[in-house]
């Protein structure tokens, strides 16, 4: 069950998104500062002097709260997602926690600083809605620094804004396999075993066609996926069948040596393809949060705090 797969292989790590923008604007300035041509990824890694392993800390609960840098106006919401506006509970408290690493300090992002760094460069991010949100909840903070910021979705992206001050486009691109996939009813009526609706074919070695055509346009690129390989979301009607080549797995892969085959080909693909220099991330995963029941089935998530280090969902 995809309960499982998540706490086998993933930490129990809760609003990673946080960490990333502190990493954004802690890290970029340690290679964008430079403007010779070898590649920046290498510099943010062998970078020594001020090494610090920002992921090695804990969430506290804030004791001044600062203010929050936008409201339920910012357009780049999703109405549906929209917490503040929704009036979700404990939002005071959601947004008083803050991720303390153990052996460094983590300023808040500065939206001017950063925007200003990233001047005339773009940033994408691939995958499912964890990336999702975690841009809209970027966007909203830039624009802080320039609210002349336009919604954006060109070359396939599925939500994005242009900020015209610093010339920096931020996008989002769904593909939350990653891989291609498409479905395909079932041929014939005849062999009507297992109550088979259809498949859904997924091509390990071929990238979605939502960002297939992105690989030159972004300066940094932010990949995830995670939530989608589980059976809630291809049970055993409509399942996920894999292919190679073109040609069907033999023997047909499950869904987690499905993942496996997909990443590694999809890592494969973007060393080879995707320009050395461009900054590349891998998102890590995090656990579902519902509490009583799926999204569908009355769930709720009206945790207001991490998970401790022993909790497994
Ligand atoms: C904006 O940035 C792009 C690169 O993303 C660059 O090609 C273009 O020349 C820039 N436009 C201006 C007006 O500086
Ligand atoms: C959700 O709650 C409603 C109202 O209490 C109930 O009728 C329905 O059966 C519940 N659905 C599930 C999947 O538990």
């Amino acid at each position: 069950m995809p309960t499982k797969l998540y706490s086998s292989i993933f930490p129990s790590i809760i609003f990673l998104s946080l960490v990333f923008l502190f990493l954004y604007s802690t890290f970029l300035p340690l290679y964008t500062n430079n403007h010779s041509s070898s590649s920046p990824a290498k510099k943010f890694l062998t970078s020594p002097s001020s090494y610090c392993n920002i992921f090695n800390g804990n969430w506290v609960l804030g004791s001044t709260k600062p203010r929050p840098f936008y409201d339920e106006t910012c357009p780049f919401h999703r109405n549906a997602w929209n917490c503040i506006k929704n009036k979700r509970d404990n939002m005071g408290i959601i947004n008083s926690w803050k991720w303390v690493p153990k052996d460094c300090s983590l300023e808040r992002i500065d939206p001017k600083g950063f925007l200003s760094l990233m001047r005339n460069r773009n940033i994408g991010f691939v995958g499912d809605s964890l990336n999702e949100n975690f841009l809209v909840s970027f966007l909203c903070i830039l624009r802080v620094a320039d609210v002349s910021a336009k919604k954006w979705k060109k070359k396939g992206a599925w939500r994005g804004a242009y900020f015209p001050k610093y010339n920096v486009t931020v996008a989002y691109h769904r593909a939350v396999l990653l891989a291609r996939y498409k479905w395909k009813p079932k041929q014939s009526a005849v062999s009507d075993q297992d109550g088979l609706k259809g498949i859904y074919r997924v091509d390990v070695d071929i990238p979605a066609d939502e960002w297939i055509n992105v690989r030159d346009f972004y300066d940094v690129l932010v990949f995830n996926t995670g939530h989608w390989w589980g059976y809630d979301k291809f049970p055993k009607e409509t399942p996920l069948v894999f292919y190679q080549q073109g040609q069907p797995i033999s023997p047909p892969l499950g869904l987690s040596d499905g993942l496996q085959v997909v990443l590694e080909n999809m890592v494969h693909y973007i060393q080879k393809e995707v320009p050395k220099n461009t900054l590349k991330f891998w998102r890590l995963q995090s656990p579902r949060h519902f509490y009583g029941g799926e999204w569908n089935e009355n769930g709720s998530c009206l945790s207001d705090r991490p998970l401790e280090e022993h909790q497994r969902i």
